[in-house]
């Protein structure tokens, strides 16, 4: 990596090792900032050791599976307003044609605003809005932004002397007074709605470890930051896939359709989570040939190195990174049998054993895997359906036939904007 070596990992067992075996020499992520900038620094994603062992442990109960169905009405009201604005949008005869990964942003920025924050963010109804805003420039990619998050993932030893941050000065103030103010308002009011406000006022008022203010919203604005993208991204690959495979639309409408017809109708989280099995196979595929996290890292936390006896004689010096390409391990037909086919019948409850648990890693694994897991699943998934729930989707003329990947971007993305044809075609009248 530039001017350190740092060791790739492909073996499924040294995977093993190193995520989950032996994760106390593997503690951390690779690269963070410095005290010029706390929010980069002191995110749970960045974070290391002990003050990440604590965050780890305060911030896990918000994303428990009681927490997501507490929360899960104020997402179907988003999944709503999803339908509302494609509604708006001009129509063909019964149709119309969206970029899809542009209005599903809007979708997950007002779904996290929401969810996690108590904020009605209002994206979906006014594109314009410092909340759209904002998360669209925290990805802009440009070469600057480039160069700065590079720098703090690969050499986080120059980030105080070129005063590199992790967020834009913008997007920081914008966090920073939102947060400030919703949790002001909240501890005024003294209403509790479990949410991960809630929490961090917790947080902030815990006797034994007060935590800084600036700690508090470098969690918020990760959250934020992790769960925006990869979300849209996701539930955008979901989408082309089934536009391009009607069977298997057809099959995920009746068994949403079935699902649906036993509950009077109405859309619950259980629907969403556990009531709808291919949905769910067909997301896993979707994660398995579009990873929105193309690379796992870690780096050696062992001041005393650690040995890859008996692999190999080499011994893993401290703080040398680990990449685990997990984009080209998914795609590897070594593991999946003509990998590039989208074929959810390999999750499928006859097949899903042949899958290794460490050759398929969208959300990594161990301690430090992905703590939004079940948010994510939620949020994509509430897109889906919602938009399943009332219409059909189409390829449009010009939709590639064949995803090429951006290259300039930091998470797994077309190069081209995928832009779909919905058509009305009710599944419960
Ligand atoms: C489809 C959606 C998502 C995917 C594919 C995804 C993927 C990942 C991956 C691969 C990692 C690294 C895991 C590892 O190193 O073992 C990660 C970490 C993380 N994700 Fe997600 N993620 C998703 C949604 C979310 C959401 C919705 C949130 C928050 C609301 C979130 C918050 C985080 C955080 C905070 C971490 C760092 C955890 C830690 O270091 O303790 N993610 N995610």
């Amino acid at each position: 990596m530039f001017h350190k070596p740092a060791l790739l990992i492909k073996d499924p067992e040294l995977i093993k090792q190193i995520l989950v075996k032996d994760f106390n020499s593997f503690v951390n992520h690779v690269g963070g900032s410095d005290d010029h900038d706390p929010i980069g620094r002191d995110n749970l994603f960045l974070s290391k050791d002990g003050l990440w062992r604590n965050l780890r442990k305060k911030l896990t109960p918000f994303f428990t599976s009681g927490k997501m169905k507490s929360m899960f009405p104020f997402l179907d009201k988003i999944g709503d307003n999803l339908l509302d604005h494609m509604e708006q949008m001009s129509f063909g005869e019964n149709w119309v044609e969206m970029h899809v990964k542009e209005k599903l942003s809007l979708f997950t920025t007002d779904a996290i605003a929401s969810v996690a924050f108590g904020v009605d963010a209002n994206c979906l109804n006014n594109s314009e809005s410092e909340f759209a805003y904002i998360s669209k420039k925290m990805f802009d990619f440009t070469f600057w932004r480039g160069l700065e998050l590079t720098a703090i993932f690969l050499l986080p030893e120059i980030t105080k002397f070129f005063n590199l941050k992790m967020f834009t000065k913008e997007g920081t103030e914008f966090m920073a007074k939102t947060i400030m103010h919703v949790m002001n308002e909240r501890e005024k009011s003294k209403v509790r709605r479990n949410d991960l406000i809630d929490i961090l006022i917790e947080m902030k008022n815990n006797d034994e470890q007060p935590l800084e203010i600036e700690t508090l919203i470098s969690q918020a604005a990760v959250f934020f930051l992790a769960g925006y993208e990869t979300s849209s991204g996701a539930a955008t690959f979901a989408l082309y896939e089934i536009a391009k495979c009607q069977d298997i639309q057809n099959r995920l409408r009746v068994e949403l359709r079935e699902a649906l017809l036993k509950n009077q109708g109405e859309l619950t989280y259980d629907i969403v989570m556990n009531d709808t099995p291919y949905l769910h196979q067909v997301f896993l595929e979707v994660l398995r040939i579009y990873p929105t996290t193309p690379i796992l890292d870690r780096e050696c936390s062992n001041p005393n190195g650690y040995s890859l006896e008996p692999y190999s004689d080499f011994v893993i010096p401290y703080k040398m990174p680990i990449l685990i390409p997990i984009y080209g391990i998914q795609r590897d037909e070594k593991y999946f049998e003509d990998p590039l086919k989208f074929d959810p019948e390999r999750f499928s409850p006859d097949n899903i054993h042949k899958i290794s648990t460490f050759t398929n890693l969208p959300f990594g694994t161990g301690n430090r895997s992905c703590i939004g897991e079940r948010f994510g699943l939620m949020q994509s998934k509430t897109a889906i359906i919602k938009i399943l729930m009332n219409y059909r989707v189409e390829m449009a003329d010009g939709t590639p036939q064949e995803i090429r990947l951006a290259r300039n971007a930091l998470t797994v993305q077309s190069e081209v904007k995928i832009v779909l044809r919905f058509v009305k075609d009710e599944l419960v009248k």
